[in-house]
């Protein structure tokens, strides 16, 4: 399975200042829950701002201009590239950014989506898609100071 894993506010913002411009406590659990054991893709940018390889699975850094090459993280020169070097062994789960969402989203099984219910304040975004294409199951609502809905998004078709 190639699916895609975000997190994007009412207005679509994913990102501010190459970071994640809201800190919401438990957020971040099924990103963890999903891509543990699996393969996560994910731009350089993005790579970065984590500073080191997830545990307990493995990322490819998709980059033009440079090499990562760790234990657990390798890079890809392109998207194709990191999901042929992915195999097909076990679920990958792009992750971002704005780039990849964009080529990505054309390509996936299924989007696994954290609506943050606030506008945001940000300079990158997670791109306009057919909503056509894919049947929108709403999982679960967590209520707090910002909340949130966890939205799965299987295709039905390209
Ligand atoms: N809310 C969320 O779920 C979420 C998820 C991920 C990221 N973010 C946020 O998004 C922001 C980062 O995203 P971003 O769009 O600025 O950067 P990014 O996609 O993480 O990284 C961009 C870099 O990735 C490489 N890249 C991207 N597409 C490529 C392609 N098709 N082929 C080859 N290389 C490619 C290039 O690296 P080189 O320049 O090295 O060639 C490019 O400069 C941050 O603010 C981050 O916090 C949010």
């Amino acid at each position: 399975m190639i699916a895609l894993i975000v997190a994007y506010a009412e207005n679509r913002v994913i990102g501010n200042k190459g970071m994640i411009p809201w800190k919401i406590s438990g957020e971040q659990k099924r990103f963890k829950e999903f891509t543990t054991g699996n393969i996560v893709i994910m731009g350089r940018r993005s790579y970065e701002e984590i500073g080191r390889p997830l545990p307990n699975r493995e990322t490819i850094v998709v980059s033009r201009t440079q090499n990562f090459d760790c234990e657990h993280c390798r890079t890809a020169t392109s998207l194709e590239k990191a999901i042929q070097m992915a195999g097909t062994e076990k679920d990958i789960y792009i992750s971002g950014g704005a780039g990849l969402y964009k080529e990505a989203i054309s390509m996936v099984d299924k989007m696994y989506v954290t609506f943050v219910e606030k506008v945001i304040e940000g300079d990158t975004y997670f791109p306009e898609f057919d909503e056509a294409e894919f049947e929108k199951q709403v999982e679960e609502h967590f209520e707090g100071e910002i909340p949130y809905t966890y939205v799965t998004f299987t295709r039905i078709r390209k």
